[in-house]
Order: C-alpha cells, then sequence, then structure tokens
C-alpha cells in the first residue's frame, strides 16, 4: 500500500509564468498587474492561495484588496456547508458588473467547490464571464490554466482530475511574515458521513517528512515565531510514506530545531490522536499547549452514524491523560448539532461532554447536507427551528464555561506572541500558547514578538493584561 502517490517537484517546462508574465506586462491596466484573491474555509485553502500568490508573484502581479483595480479575481472557494457555497456563489454574480465595467479582467474560480459536478454545471450556464475554473488537484497547473485563460478568450475548466501526486516546491508568498501555515499532508480518507472534504481534496498523502521537516527549518531560519502543520487529520501523518513515521515523530522532529517559536498543528482526529502525541506535547520545547480535538457529538449512537470511530468513553480518556500530562492545557473542538435523526437527548450529551470537558472555546454547527455524502440521503425529521434552539443552548452553556476558564486565568503571567494592534489606540492583540487572546497596552515594535503579560481582567473569551 505504500506510496500509492507519486512524489514530483513542480516544473513550468513550457515557461507559462514567463508567457504570462509577458501578456499580463501589456495587458495590465496600471503599470503592474493587480491580482485579488479572496479565500473562504480553512487553513488547507490559504495555504493553497499563498502557492498560487506565489506563481502569481513570479507571473510580476502585486496584490490588492479590491476586485474593482484588479487584472485577476480569483475565489478560492469552500464545499463545506451549505453556507459557504451561498456566499461564494452570490459574491461571483456580483462580479458581472466589473466585468461590464473592465473587460479585460480575468475572473477565476478554484478549490474545494470546483470539484463537485452540480456545482461547476451551474456556474457553465449561469456564469459565462468566469473564464477560468479549477480544482484543489490542479493546484501546479495554474501557471498553464492562467497563460490558456488569457490568452485563448475562451473558458478554461479544469477539475476532477484526481493525479495522485504530491507536488514539492510550489512558490509560496506567506501572507503572515511571523505567523505560517505548512502543510504535512493532504486530502482525508476518513468519509465522516456528513462531510464533503474527502470528495473535494481526494484521498490522503503525506509529504516527505525530510521535505516537511526542511521547510519548518527554513520559515525558523526566515524568522517565523510561530508555525501551524496543516492537514484534516495530522494524527494519521505518516501512513502512506514508505519509510514510516508518526506525527508525533514529526512534532519531535520539528521540535529539536532551535530557535524562539511555537510550533501548532490542526485538525487532530480522536481516532489515531495517541498517547505516543501527548507524551511529545508534553516533553517538547516548542508546541502549543493547545489540543484541537473535534468531538463533533457527544452520543455514540450519533457517532458511529457520523462514521467517526470512535466513542464517548474513548474521548474523555484521551483528554484525561492529555489534562494529566501538559499542564495549563487549552482544549478547543468543533461540534455539529442537528445530525441527521439526532434526538434531544442525544444532544444533551453533547451538552454534558462539553460541560465535562470544559473547553477553552469552541468551533460549533448545524448540520448541513452536502450532495454525494451518505448523511445527506438520511431521515432529517428535526426541523431547522427546532436545530437553531438546540445550538442557541449549546453557544449558551458554552459561554458560561469560557468565562469561567478566562476567569480563572486572572493574576497569571503568560508568554503571548503579539500579533497586531487592535483598533484601539495603543492596544496590541497577542495570544497565549493555549490560543486564548490578550490584548495589552504596548509599543508597536512588540508585534511579532513574544512578550510576558500579567492578565488582569476577562471579558467572555479574552483576556486583558499589561506587561509583566
Ligand atoms: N478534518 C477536520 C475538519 C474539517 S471540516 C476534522 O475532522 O476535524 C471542519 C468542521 O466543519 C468539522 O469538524 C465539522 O464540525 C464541520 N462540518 C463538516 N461538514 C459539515 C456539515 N456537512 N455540516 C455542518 N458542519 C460540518
Ligand atoms: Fe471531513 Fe471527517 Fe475528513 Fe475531517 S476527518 S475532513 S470531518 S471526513
Ligand atoms: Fe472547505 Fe475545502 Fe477546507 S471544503 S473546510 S476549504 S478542505
Amino acid at each position: 500500500m505504500a506510496n500509492q502517490f507519486e512524489y514530483k517537484n513542480f516544473t513550468d517546462d513550457k515557461n507559462y509564468i514567463k508567457l504570462s508574465a509577458e501578456v499580463m506586462a501589456v495587458r495590465a491596466r496600471g503599470d503592474r498587474p493587480l491580482a485579488c484573491i479572496r479565500t473562504y474555509g480553512c487553513q488547507q485553502n490559504v495555504a493553497d492561495s499563498e502557492k498560487i500568490k506565489g506563481m502569481l508573484s513570479r507571473m510580476g502581479f502585486d496584490f490588492t484588496d479590491t476586485a474593482e483595480d484588479a487584472d485577476f479575481i480569483l475565489f478560492n472557494t469552500c464545499a463545506v456547508r451549505e453556507h459557504a457555497e451561498d456566499r461564494v456563489f452570490g459574491n461571483v454574480g456580483a462580479l458581472k458588473n466589473i466585468k461590464r465595467r473592465h473587460p479585460s479582467v480575468v475572473i477565476g474560480l478554484c478549490g474545494c467547490m470546483m470539484e463537485q459536478k452540480h456545482v461547476t454545471e451551474r456556474l457553465y450556464k449561469s456564469f459565462p464571464f468566469v473564464s477560468l475554473v479549477f480544482g484543489t488537484h490542479s493546484l501546479h497547473k495554474f501557471p498553464e490554466l492562467f497563460y490558456n485563460a488569457v490568452t485563448f478568450g475562451g473558458r478554461v475548466y479544469e477539475t476532477g482530475v484526481d493525479d495522485k501526486t504530491v507536488y514539492e516546491g510550489i512558490p509560496t508568498r506567506r501572507d503572515g511574515t511571523f505567523k505560517g501555515w505548512l502543510p504535512i499532508m493532504y486530502g482525508c480518507n476518513n468519509f465522516c458521513t456528513y462531510c464533503i472534504v474527502p470528495y473535494t481534496r481526494g484521498r490522503e498523502r503525506s509529504r516527505k517528512f525530510e521535505d516537511v521537516v526542511n521547510e519548518a527549518r527554513s520559515m525558523i531560519e526566515q524568522g517565523y515565531k510561530e508555525i501551524t502543520l496543516l492537514g484534516q487529520n495530522v494524527n494519521s501523518y505518516g501512513k502512506n510514506l514508505e519509510e514510516k513515521h508518526t506525527f508525533a515523530e514529526l512534532l519531535s522532529e520539528i521540535d529539536k530545531i532551535d530557535g524562539d517559536y511555537i510550533l501548532r498543528f490542526m485538525t487532530s482526529h480522536p481516532k489515531d490522536c495517541s498517547r505516543e502525541l501527548i507524551d511529545t506535547i508534553a516533553n517538547s520545547r516548542h508546541i502549543s499547549t493547545h489540543l484541537h480535538l473535534p468531538f463533533q457529538s457527544g452520543s455514540d449512537r450519533v457517532l458511529k452514524a457520523m462514521n467517526r470511530s470512535y466513542t464517548r468513553e474513548k474521548y474523555l480518556d484521551i483528554i484525561s491523560y492529555a489534562k494529566e500530562k501538559i499542564p495549563g492545557l487549552s482544549l478547543t473542538s468543533d461540534i455539529i448539532v442537528g445530525f441527521p435523526g439526532e434526538t434531544y437527548e442525544e444532544f444533551l450529551e453533547t451538552i454534558s461532554l462539553i460541560k465535562e470537558v470544559e473547553f477553552t472555546s469552541l468551533f460549533t454547527f448545524i448540520y448541513s447536507p452536502r450532495e454525494g455524502t451518505p448523511a445527506a440521503k438520511m431521515d432529517d425529521p428535526i426541523s431547522a427551528a427546532e436545530k437553531s434552539k438546540w445550538f442557541s443552548e449549546l453557544l449558551k452553556t458554552q459561554e458560561e464555561i469560557a468565562a469561567k476558564r478566562c476567569a480563572s486565568m486572572v493574576g497569571q503571567t503568560v508568554r503571548v506572541l503579539v500579533e497586531g494592534k487592535t483598533d484601539k489606540d495603543g492596544i496590541l492583540t497577542s495570544r497565549t500558547s493555549g490560543n486564548i487572546i490578550v490584548d495589552f497596552p504596548g509599543s508597536d515594535t512588540l508585534v511579532g514578538q513574544f512578550a510576558n503579560v500579567r492578565i488582569t481582567q476577562a471579558r467572555n473569551w479574552i483576556l486583558k493584561g499589561a506587561l509583566a
């Protein structure tokens, strides 16, 4: 089974980057071609957009947040919930007027939504002004696809081609200068019954161990203070590699690199979250004391219907081991409310679980049926109004827990990474190792640096402090 994927280096044999640069130098409305890239969805998409920006930079592009000014507008889309899709369709519709005002603008769509046939069919029919469409598997072909879209005048659609290759060396232009994303694997094999991701991103494939470690080292050398390792299920890292490595091994190898930085990762799946991983975090120098471990539901029956492959008991078991080993551990999770067939009693098991664990914060979602997933065909008798009542109950419960947790931190001195300025004069915003936000007064020169801050006040889930 090992290595059913190919590993290749990104190449641009036919010089599409150079050719695109030549075309765009003439075609741009201003001195330099401008691109407006809008990213929806998760960090996986953010990381993909950083690669697209890397390739565009080499084509001579600069970047703008204003679609009206751009020569190239690209939406990197998310398909995880209906709401995410609706937003994209709405926003693409609005681009029609820009295209009318500036006929030379190239409008493109990429990302997870483009790997769904019903979406691309609808786009093709209803949005003729979109001239470039490509899916998550075609990122490495972006220079060629872009060149074709600008020169041939027709519409370029490249989706649904899973070529089972991991490409290294795609140019990357990271958005942040001190916080960076580092994908360690792509795709997902879990097929949770509600989830579209395995269909939009294909089978799970890990990057090679040395490639990840080398990239981490180079980021640390470049001065990155926070690196987040990315994957849909980082705990199963390495399973397809010829040379076997676990995720815990990868973390400890990166942790050995000297420097002042914090190492984060997401997302962990409870079924593969090993004691070895918890021990690695506990014994590390750089790994954050934060574990994002989505449990989705507190009911064993619902977990089974979701195909999550763990029980409430197993989840609580790993949580209590982690709490015991990692002092000050901060826990976060994802939860789905109103999975098809979930009863109020089952929902109450989710409530009792969050009370038991006491998470720092939660990402909570009302179930959204996704075409092509098994759950979309299940009976779903509970009304939207009822689900939304449950959802409010969940939020209220978590608010009380978060407030209590935050209040318990008042008086402590914590090390934070200063992330930026707030809109209040002289107030900075920062994050603890446990991923909790702390605002405090300080000078702009601290941005991008670590600082020690004494917590003076807790307001819901945001802390206020003063330099210690
Ligand atoms: N790979 C990650 C999550 C990726 S999607 C993991 O397994 O934890 C992020 C979150 O979106 C999921 O954890 C889940 O809570 C939510 N989600 C996914 N599909 C959904 C759907 N159809 N409806 C509602 N929420 C969904
Ligand atoms: Fe989706 Fe489950 Fe894979 Fe996460 S683990 S991406 S929820 S299928
Ligand atoms: Fe969305 Fe794709 Fe991420 S569906 S959540 S952008 S993997």
